[in-house]
């Protein structure tokens, strides 16, 4: 439960940049006190978080020891690690503490394995675990969920993510997904990154009182004509530059909702990709027809808002999750959710 006299306790598991943006985020705003900081890397054992993510010491030193942290009174651990481990998430919700992350549980299966334990972790700890996230998590889940309020009709939702990966660091990441790889071998990986995207379109989906015959899925690659310099290196001639990642849910037998993610390392690619900067898209079409569109604004100095929109999707939902009955609570249990502190 929360106790409004008091910040709620969070610890930040992982330092990366989703974990940085929790830190400085958790050092400004009174509504929360970080009492913790799990690390996966030696280096980083003993370092104050507040050098971690580039603000003044704030007297909290990350640590490798996980069961250091199980040990400590802490609300919610923000758990924001390169893949989840099944085995911490249990832990910690067994430990007593809610969880949010953007990992991809965003509408988890009821007779999966791992749903089926972490429901049994939570049960055991009386705790909540919700997972966010700007995409999947939040755009094709709960934003499009509140658009399609304002429709007499709906005939097809059509949620468009757009990504210029172009100043992006070399990562593990950007290899997963096909960059700079034969056509072929994102061709075979394509199906692997479904499992994510269906959660939320189920989630729509199960939101909007639709139950889904099928899914399907295709993928248009666009290869690069020359050498193509990038911050993460070079994407030789022929080898993947941009791609579209179309995924569907088949409701009585037409496509009712459309998830397709455009992500490109330059313009003008052939077959087109996009061409523009990062932004996510929600059209529906029927009575009225309406476009939402997410985009930074030019005010702001934030080169990455994708990164601060992950954050936040989910430490915002961290009162109501701390506040919510024990369980995973999707978008679809939780209220919708009222930021604290963010006028800091
Ligand atoms: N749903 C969404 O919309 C969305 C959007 C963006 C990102 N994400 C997810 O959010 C997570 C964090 O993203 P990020 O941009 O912060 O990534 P990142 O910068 O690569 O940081 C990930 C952190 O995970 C830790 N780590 C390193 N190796 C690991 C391993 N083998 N196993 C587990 N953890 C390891 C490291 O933390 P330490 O240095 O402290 O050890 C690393 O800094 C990722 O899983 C990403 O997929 C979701």
């Amino acid at each position: 439960m929360v106790n409004p006299s008091r910040p709620v306790r969070v610890v930040q598991w992982c330092t990366g940049r989703i974990g940085q943006i929790s830190i400085r985020h958790f050092a400004a705003n009174s509504a929360f006190e970080l009492v913790g900081v799990y690390t996966t890397s030696a280096a980083k054992d003993g370092a104050d978080a507040g050098d971690l993510a580039g603000i003044a010491p704030l007297g909290v030193t990350a640590t490798t020891d996980k069961g250091e942290l199980l040990a400590i009174d802490a609300d919610c651990v923000h758990y924001a690690p390169l893949r989840p481990d099944l085995d911490d998430l249990e832990a910690l919700l067994r430990s007593g503490k809610n969880v949010v992350t953007p990992l991809g549980f965003t509408f988890p299966r009821p007779d999966d394995e791992q749903t089926i334990r972490l429901q049994a972790a939570c049960r055991a700890g009386g705790t909540s675990f919700h997972a966010g996230g700007i995409h999947p998590g939040f755009v094709g889940d709960i934003f499009a969920l509140v658009g399609s309020r304002l429709h007499s009709r709906l005939d097809q939702v059509v949620v468009t993510e757009v990504v210029d990966f172009s100043g992006a660091p070399a990562s593990e990441m950007l290899t997963a997904f096909g960059f700079g790889r034969d056509p072929d071998e994102a061709h075979r990986t394509h199906r692997l990154a479904l499992d994510a995207y269906s959660q939320s379109i189920g989630l729509l989906a199960a939101g909007l009182g639709l139950t889904v015959d099928r899914y399907e899925c295709g993928l248009t690659v666009a290869v690069s004509d020359e050498d193509l310099v990038v911050a993460s290196g070079v994407i030789p001639t022929g080898k993947v530059a941009g791609m579209c990642r179309r995924w569907e849910a088949v409701v009585d037998g037409r496509s009712a909702i459309v998830f397709q993610s455009k992500w490109k390392m330059a313009d003008d690619l052939t077959p087109e990709i996009v061409n523009g900067a990062s932004r996510y898209i929600v059209e529906f079409f029927g009575e009225p027809a309406t476009t939402f569109t997410i985009e930074a604004n030019p005010s702001g100095g934030s080169a990455h808002p994708g990164q601060t929109w992950t954050a936040m999707s989910v430490v915002n939902m961290i009162h109501d999750v701390v506040a919510a009955p024990p369980g995973i609570r999707t978008h679809l249990d939780l209220p919708l959710g009222r930021s604290r502190g963010l006028f800091h």
